[in-house]
């Protein structure tokens, strides 16, 4: 690992958290250097919902690849690009009786939120925007402007102008109604909360700990949206793409966003993102917002084969049957270890087992990596392990990861029955 010590910025992290270098990987599953094998519960933080090389993926690149296919065409027509935007379309779009047109955007999640509130921005001729606690949107400065965490942000370069920040469902537990409370500052003009052009929000909140908003709450910010001509933005970035069960994360709720924005798997690895926009709401003038990389063919070649998996039922119902497993192992371990005083949070496969004892995720985390499996987590202090296996990992794999999760916490407690720290140390390094 020496020359990454040696050449890499500091800023690096996820290499610190599963310190080894790796060189192949399939599905579910990486293999570093010495062949020492993984179980990935990480995902490429939510790019890899199709696992690594998916195998339908990786015969079309290769086949394109060999036809001299576009790689790079700005926003040019490409044969590759047709076929994704009519995939989207009629396998997407059309089946779920959505009228959106889509925006290509540089082709990361951040870029694609930068557009969505510039957009609304534009649109509604008005700066302020609503955002919530806990959200995450990204690391460019629109986007960090609407980001919750502290963490990320420095006063020096970025402040909160135009912003203002409103409780995520639950914040306060189940007694305050938060949208309630949201309703209130909108309709007291004294309340010194400016009419916003947009409310942005996740309806899973996955960096912020995984929280998981009500249908009824969802429902209610969109009446608001429509009661005050706010545009209602959902960033589907890291839980759309089938994460929580369907497409979009939103569909069980029937809720219909002004603009959705999406990344991470869409591109199946290969880098892509997109803004879906009302079309009355497309009001661009041509050019007027651009970005080189919008034209990754590679990645609409992906895309387009990996919507397929839409066009049944089948991943969903498979989907179902996964957070099952997920979810009545997480609430085992978490009455059979009460001194964890774990809460378990979740929705289709995205889970969160938030653990008490400060520096006690990590722990487990470090632990897990020893065995052979990635997780990472989430949350303001770091204190959620946020599962995040591709949605087509074999059951036997997430058995085995869940199992591997339940021996690193036993063994990290029986070193603290042993004396040997364990369980318990408050390590706050990187946490
Ligand atoms: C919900 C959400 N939005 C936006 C982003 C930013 O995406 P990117 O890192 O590709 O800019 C992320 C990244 O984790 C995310 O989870």
């Amino acid at each position: 690992m020496r020359i990454f010590d040696l050449v890499e910025s500091q800023v690096r992290s996820y290499v610190r958290s599963f310190p080894t270098i790796f060189t192949r990987a399939k599905g579910a599953m990486l293999y570093d250097e010495q062949e020492k094998e993984y179980i990935d519960f990480f995902a490429g933080a939510g790019v890899l919902n199709y696992g690594h090389n998916n195998p339908v993926v990786s015969q079309a690149l290769i086949e394109y690849i060999q036809q001299d296919g576009i790689i790079h065409s700005l926003d040019q027509a490409t044969t590759a690009k047709k076929e994704f935007l009519e995939a989207l379309y009629y396998d997407i779009l059309q089946p779920r009786h959505m009228d959106y047109k889509v925006q290509f955007t540089g082709p990361t999640g951040t870029n694609a939120n930068e557009t969505a509130l510039k957009l609304a921005r534009m649109v509604k001729g008005r700066s302020n925007v609503i955002s919530f606690t806990n959200g995450f949107h990204g690391l460019t400065m629109g986007s960090m402007a609407v980001t919750g965490n502290a963490f990320y942000r420095d006063e020096s370069f970025i402040n909160r102008s135009n912003v203002s920040f409103m409780p995520f469902d639950d914040y306060f537990g189940e007694e305050v109604n938060t949208a309630q409370y949201l309703r209130k500052f909108l309709e007291d003009g004294s309340s010194g909360i400016d009419l916003p052009a947009a409310i942005i929000m996740e309806t899973v909140q996955a960096e912020g700990g995984v929280n998981v908003a009500s249908k009824e709450w969802l429902v209610e910010i969109e009446h608001i949206c429509r009661e005050y001509d706010i545009l209602l933005i959902v960033d589907d970035i890291q839980v759309g793409n089938g994460r929580t069960g369907t497409f979009f994360s939103f569909e069980e709720s029937g809720i219909y966003p002004d603009i959705i924005t999406m990344s991470k798997s869409i591109g199946g690895g290969l880098p892509l993102a997109l803004v879906l926009v009302r079309p009355e709401l497309d009001q661009w003038k041509p050019g007027e917002h651009t970005g080189t990389f919008r034209g990754n063919n590679l990645a609409f070649i992906a895309a387009a084969k990996l919507f397929q998996y839409w066009k049944t039922d089948e991943l969903a119902e498979l989907i179902k049957g996964k957070e099952k497993i997920m979810r009545e192992r997480l609430n085992i371990i978490s009455e059979k270890y009460p001194e964890l005083n774990c809460k378990v949070r979740g929705k289709g496969m995205i889970y969160g087992l938030d653990v008490a004892p400060k520096g006690m995720a990590r722990q487990i985390s470090r632990e897990c990596f020893c065995r052979g499996l990635l997780i990472e987590l989430a949350g303001a202090d770091n204190s959620v392990l946020k599962f995040l296996p591709p949605l087509i990992i074999e059951e036997k794999l997430l058995v085995r990861g869940l199992d591997i999760i339940e021996e690193s916490i036993v063994a990290l407690m029986e070193e603290r029955n042993n004396g040997d720290g364990g369980l318990g140390i408050i390590d706050s390094s990187q946490a």
